[in-house]
């Protein structure tokens, strides 16, 4: 496993459930990955290609599942398939659905499939005539990898010609040197996990996330504050017009580029107010925390699913089996975060949290001398089920409450939107 973040936390708990996994390395894992049975953390970075591919030679590796973009843009399947190991996850060229914009949006409009109204540009003076011609509400996007931080939903014009000069001003690097700039579309925002080998493209449950630090979903973006899923924004009829209409189009079109793309595409939707869904983005991986919510509703083995998309026989894969109940998940983060904040605060309360039936997945935590610290901005994300939305939301709240460490924030209302629509 490949990453240290909740995600790749929920991802190898979900492994370690099968007694067909010998034993799990993280590379570099967190502390929650540090105190499983049959885990190991290697302290090695996710960009050492070469020392995770000997690591995998040595130990006789079967499968190895990367977490974050990151290293997917930098190409380590190519690098490990090259020497015939086996990964899940897309190559360089098919991670480029998530690490360039312009790219993943040309490739949609190539595929006809439904997205916002967008143009691309490389210079600064186009890209303001250019808003100034359309008018606000519109979005500026860096074209590459931005940790998040690389989309700006301007109101005013003056905002978008602001983040248009911090853009090609450097403040991302090369990555924000190119810019798509996109058509403001409303709506409800879902997040679309799908697994594919290639040929084949099967959806997970629907999921959604709340991506801002502040209750009713104001202020700054994050990583995600919290999760749940299977959201009821989805129908089964709207799930197949996502499966004919994006997925499978996606798919086809990344293959007609030869492009063989194995692993999670992630596509995250605007559900219009029309009931259409449109792609705001794609994304060449597992999100983070919706898997934190989706893997503990999956009752088919993880590794049957991932075996089969590396080696390209989804199709013979059984329908994926869930549990027939909700998920909610909850993130605890450390006060001032997504800006400045503080680590290495001591981490009390998660026996008690887990006591309550919650599973407690670790984000930004290590074991320091045996004593478990905060390591991150989110630091922990707590995962409850219930047989309703509200009471898996409920339970989730009662095990964060019997976490303590200094300085740290949640939300107090994720899942406010499935709530209301569950009371009636
Ligand atoms: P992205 O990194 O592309 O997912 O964008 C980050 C966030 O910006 C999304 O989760 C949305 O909340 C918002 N956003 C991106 N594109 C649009 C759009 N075309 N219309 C409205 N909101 C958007
Ligand atoms: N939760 C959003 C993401 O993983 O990109």
């Amino acid at each position: 496993m490949v990453g240290s973040g909740g995600r790749e936390h929920a991802l190898v708990w979900k492994l370690l459930q099968s007694p067909r996994i010998q034993e799990v390395f993280c590379i570099p894992g967190n502390g929650g990955t540090a105190q499983l049975d049959r885990c190991r953390n290697i302290a090695m970075g996710v960009s050492d290609f070469e020392g995770i591919a000997r690591l995998a030679l040595v130990n006789n590796i079967g499968l190895i599942v990367v977490g974050p973009e990151v290293p997917l843009a930098e190409g380590i399947t190519d690098y490990l398939q090259q020497q015939q190991l086996m990964v899940f996850g897309p190559t360089q060229a098919g991670a480029q659905v998530e690490s360039s914009k312009a790219w993943a949006k040309a490739l949609m409009q190539e595929a006809k499939i439904p997205t916002a109204k967008a143009a691309a540009f490389t210079d600064v003076d186009l890209a303001i005539a250019y808003v100034k011609a359309q008018g606000a509400p519109i979005v500026i996007k860096a074209d590459g990898l931005a940790a998040g931080k690389g989309v700006t939903v301007a109101t005013t014009v003056e905002e978008a010609i602001a983040a248009l000069e911090a853009s090609f001003g450097g403040l991302f690097g090369a990555a924000g040197q190119q810019v798509v700039i996109e058509e403001y579309l409303e709506g409800q925002e879902v997040s679309i996990l799908a697994v594919t080998d290639g040929l084949t493209i099967r959806p997970l449950l629907p999921a959604q996330d709340h991506k801002q630090i502040g209750e009713g979903d104001t202020g700054s973006n994050t990583g995600g504050m919290g999760a749940y899923a299977p959201t009821p924004i989805v129908s089964s009829a709207l799930m197949e017009q996502i499966q004919v209409e994006i997925l499978e189009p996606a798919i086809a079109t990344l293959r007609a580029r030869g492009i063989d793309y194995r692993g999670v595409l992630y596509a995250g939707l605007m559900i219009t107010p029309q009931g259409e869904p449109k792609v705001i983005e794609f994304n060449s991986r597992f999100g983070d925390p919706e898997t934190q919510v989706i893997l503990p509703l999956l009752e088919t083995p993880l590794e049957e699913v991932l075996l089969a998309c590396t080696q390209q026989r989804l199709e013979e894969l059984a329908p994926l089996a869930w549990k027939a109940e909700a998920a909610a998940c909850v993130v605890i983060a450390s006060g001032g975060y997504p800006e400045a904040y503080k680590k290495g605060h001591p981490i009390q309360g998660i026996d008690q949290a887990e006591a309550t039936g919650a599973i407690v997945f670790h984000a930004g935590t290590k074991l320091k001398q045996e004593q478990l610290v905060s390591d991150g901005g989110r630091v922990l994300a707590v995962t409850a089920l219930g047989s309703t939305f509200e009471a898996a939301i409920a339970h989730a709240y009662k095990a964060v409450e019997r976490i303590q460490f200094a300085d740290l924030y949640y939300r107090k209302d994720i899942g406010h939107r499935v709530l209301g629509s569950e009371a009636s």
